[in-house]
């Protein structure tokens, strides 16, 4: 909320952009889904939120330059920010291409607009630094949660100081509140970033390429019902057996059952994945080398019984 305020007084303009599939949080503006067709005006997606709210949010399909360029086309002089999770985590894992990225950003640099990359999921995931480093795409304005607050809700963003000036007390955008810079969370996260050294990002990547080598050939056992997607430590079984979509709109609407059941066959021989097709999983510094294991051999047994 509070990055996409301060896009919008620094540039002085109102319209955002968003994509399909993106989550950003609970701020109005952002809790827009988008319609059918190429690239539509947002429709709120909670009652609650006022029509005149989300009618400042154009929203996009993933992986479709030619939309964010007719976006750009129309209404280039009113767009003050292009909003995007780079590693959409929030309806599957959407990975998008790097040069999709580097259009966006070349778009916001020829229409005066600012790039905002929400690294809430992808932030502090990666030995090597934001997903915007390893894509090679910097933004104007990254923000973080999650990780860096250690367990404890935290939210942060950052930017180069020529637009941080402009916020309160140096500059007139209002920013406050009564957890903003809340000790607990900060002496949390700071453990948290202290405890993240290269061994446990090398160890997270070790466990990745464990579960992405034993995952891999089960699938394909059982016809590759879903497909297995993984960045670093974020993971994704992908419904179907086609290759992982870049687009929200293209992941079968099946996804929901077969999901359901490969999620309750686990439970009940103890691995508890995310409840939903759209979450994606998390390897943590905590798992060890049997649990990833035991939930691929569970996983196993678990479409085994289901092709019956
Ligand atoms: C990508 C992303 N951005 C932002 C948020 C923050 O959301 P909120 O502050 O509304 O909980 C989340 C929460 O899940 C998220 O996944």
């Amino acid at each position: 909320m509070s990055a996409v305020r301060l896009a919008r007084g620094y540039t002085g303009r109102d319209l955002l952009i968003k994509f399909e599939g993106c989550y950003h949080g609970h701020v109005d503006s952002l809790m827009v889904s988008s319609g059918s067709g190429l690239a539509t005006f947002g429709i709120a997606s909670s009652p609650g939120i006022p029509q005149d709210t989300v009618a400042t949010t154009l929203v996009a399909p993933l992986d479709d330059i030619d939309a964010v360029e007719y976006l750009f086309n129309e209404h280039g002089d009113d767009i003050a920010a292009v909003v995007i999770e780079p590693l959409p985590a929030n309806n599957g894992l959407l990975v998008q291409r790097h040069e999709y990225l580097a259009k966006l950003r070349e778009f916001c640099d020829k229409h005066g607009a600012l790039l905002i990359f929400d690294e809430v999921i992808s932030g502090f995931r990666f030995k090597d630094g934001s997903y915007g480093d390893i894509c090679g795409v910097t933004p104007d304005i990254t923000a973080l949660g999650k990780v860096i607050g250690g367990g404890l809700p935290v939210g942060a963003y950052g930017a180069r100081s020529e637009i941080m000036e402009n916020l309160s007390p140096l500059g007139p955008v209002y920013q406050a509140g009564t957890l903003s810079g809340n000790p607990l969370a900060m002496a949390a996260g700071m453990m948290t970033l202290d405890l993240l050294d290269d061994d446990a990002y090398d160890r997270l990547e070790e466990l990745g390429q464990l579960l992405q080598s034993k995952v891999e050939p089960v699938l394909e056992k059982h016809g590759n019902p879903m497909r297995f997607i993984r960045r670093g430590s974020l993971f994704w079984f992908s419904p179907g057996s086609e290759e992982p979509p870049a687009r929200a709109d293209l992941i079968p609407k099946t996804a929901g059952k077969l999901y359901s059941d490969v999620h309750k066959g686990l439970l009940e021989k103890g691995y508890m994945l995310a409840p939903s097709a759209y979450e994606i999983g998390f390897i943590a510094t905590v798992h060890e080398e049997q649990h990833i294991l035991g939930m691929v051999q569970a996983l196993d047994e678990v479409l085994a019984e289901m092709e019956w």
